[in-house]
């Protein structure tokens, strides 16, 4: 983002810094809508969405990958918005759990998360929501495995899981055997 100086007494504008001075303008399609900023290409995706766009839905965690607090989609995708930078999602279309958490699609998911005792501070969750909505939209029936691998890159600092896994099995039961 830039910043507009404005010089005191009418003296002449400071110089641009060199972010400043190499930033350019990210366009893409923020849920549903066609969004710009003015910033320099190593900001991150997730800085630009809490501190741009005020959508704030995405949590910092750890910030390197590994939480998956961050998570949106990218073109269907799910991915940790700390590790995106603007140059990589210039034109792309980027979903966020504000926009997940008004569709109906995710409904389920947020019940059985309320349900099972899934969310406590909550601080995880909407990183959860986002990836376990994925899960359900794209592969209904996965197995116990698909599940489990799917749910490793969300971590919860609060709840010992079991909350979420009983979140979890009761989304996608196990086959029965015949
Ligand atoms: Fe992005 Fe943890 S904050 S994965
Ligand atoms: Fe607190 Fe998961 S509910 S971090």
């Amino acid at each position: 983002m830039t910043t507009t100086h404005i010089p005191e007494h009418g003296g002449k504008p400071p110089a641009a810094s060199a972010k400043e001075a190499s930033a350019s303008v990210l366009q893409l399609n923020l849920n549903g809508q066609p969004v710009s900023a003015s910033c320099s290409p190593d900001t991150r995706l997730l800085t630009l969405l809490r501190e741009h766009w005020h959508l704030t839905g995405a949590k910092p965690g750890c910030e390197v990958g590994r939480c998956g607090a961050c998570m949106v989609w990218l073109n269907g995708e799910p991915v940790n918005a700390c590790l995106l930078m603007a140059y990589q999602i210039q034109g792309q279309t980027v979903r966020t759990i504000e926009s997940v958490a008004q569709d109906s699609a995710s409904e389920p998911v947020r019940d059985a998360l309320a349900r099972c005792g899934g969310v406590q501070c909550g601080y995880c969750t909407s990183g959860m929501v986002m990836s376990m909505s994925w899960l359900h939209q794209q592969q209904p029936r996965p197995t116990a495995a698909e599940a489990e691998a799917q749910m490793c890159g969300n971590l919860c600092r609060c709840t010992g899981y079991g909350g979420i896994r009983r979140a979890v099995q009761e989304l996608f039961p196990a086959e029965k055997s015949a």
